[in-house]
């Protein structure tokens, strides 16, 4: 495989030659972890940089090497409001990319639901939902240009929870690329908190490209700082970075 350990301490930083090597190996991290425990919690993530780690998932459990049969899954966010046949909603795209192509249950799958009347109290009710499945096992992220997890957005406390949060202009902009144009995309999301996704028992927080270097390289090894709510995982034993190179480029530790 052609990625190699940058550094191993609570917080592993591995760092891969391109995105399928990337997708590859975070994928291997699900499999593994259902090899050890099929009745897993998952915790999924969208954005364009895990489509190649689902369909990485979809060809291993095509040829009978992963099932998803027993698994339970959260996903971390949601736009708010949005109809969840829109095809721009989180719930459309879990289908499309992974869902649609494994066999998990549809009742274990739970997703923010972007048309909640009251959504208080669904966040709560998700909190709960996480709660009650016994919490989340493996959880894989994302992370925004500015740093951001989930829709935990710069300036997020790192005591947050699952919650409906205003979206800041440079996501706006990022996630505009999906939309016929920029005033169709939700100002506001649900997301599960800073406190929630640090309750995981295990995360993988994938980066592709030289847009997230910055992002990345203030999370790996700037301060802990709520400006960039990914370093918050630096206070989590359990934590591995998988780097596509150029998003790994400004880390000082491999200059
Ligand atoms: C989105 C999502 C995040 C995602 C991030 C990066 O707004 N809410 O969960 O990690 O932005 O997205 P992408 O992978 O498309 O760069």
């Amino acid at each position: 495989m052609l990625c190699y350990m940058l550094r191993e301490f609570f917080m592993k930083v591995i760092i891969c030659e391109n995105y399928g090597e990337m997708s590859r190996k975070a994928a291997q991290v699900f499999i593994d972890q259902l090899k050890e425990k099929p009745d897993s919690v998952l915790g999924f993530a969208t954005g364009s940089t895990p489509v190649g780690m689902y369909q990485e998932l979809i060809k291993a459990y095509n040829r009978g090497g992963v099932d998803f049969q027993e698994t339970t899954s959260f996903n971390l966010d949601e736009y708010y409001p949005i109809a969840s046949e829109n095809n721009q909603s989180y719930y459309y795209f879990m289908h499309e990319q992974l869902f649609n192509h494994i066999d998990i249950q549809i009742e274990n799958v739970h997703i923010p639901d972007g048309e909640t009347r009251d959504v208080e109290k669904f966040c709560l009710e998700y909190e709960e939902a996480i709660r009650q499945a016994g919490g989340i096992d493996l959880q894989v992220l994302g992370i925004g240009r500015n740093g951001h997890i989930a829709f935990n957005e710069p300036g997020s406390s790192f005591d947050s929870r699952t919650r409906v949060v205003d979206l800041d202009q440079d996501t706006i902009e990022a996630n505009s690329r999906f939309f016929k144009n920029i005033s169709e995309v939700p100002r506001q999301a649900i997301t599960m908190g800073l406190a929630t996704i640090m309750e995981c028992k295990k995360i993988v927080i994938l980066a592709n490209g030289k847009s997230k270097a910055e992002a990345v390289a203030k999370a790996v090894e700037g301060e802990a700082t709520e400006e960039v709510p990914a370093s918050t995982l630096q206070r989590h034993g359990d934590v591995m970075f998988v780097l596509e190179k150029e998003a790994a480029s400004k880390l000082k530790s491999i200059g």
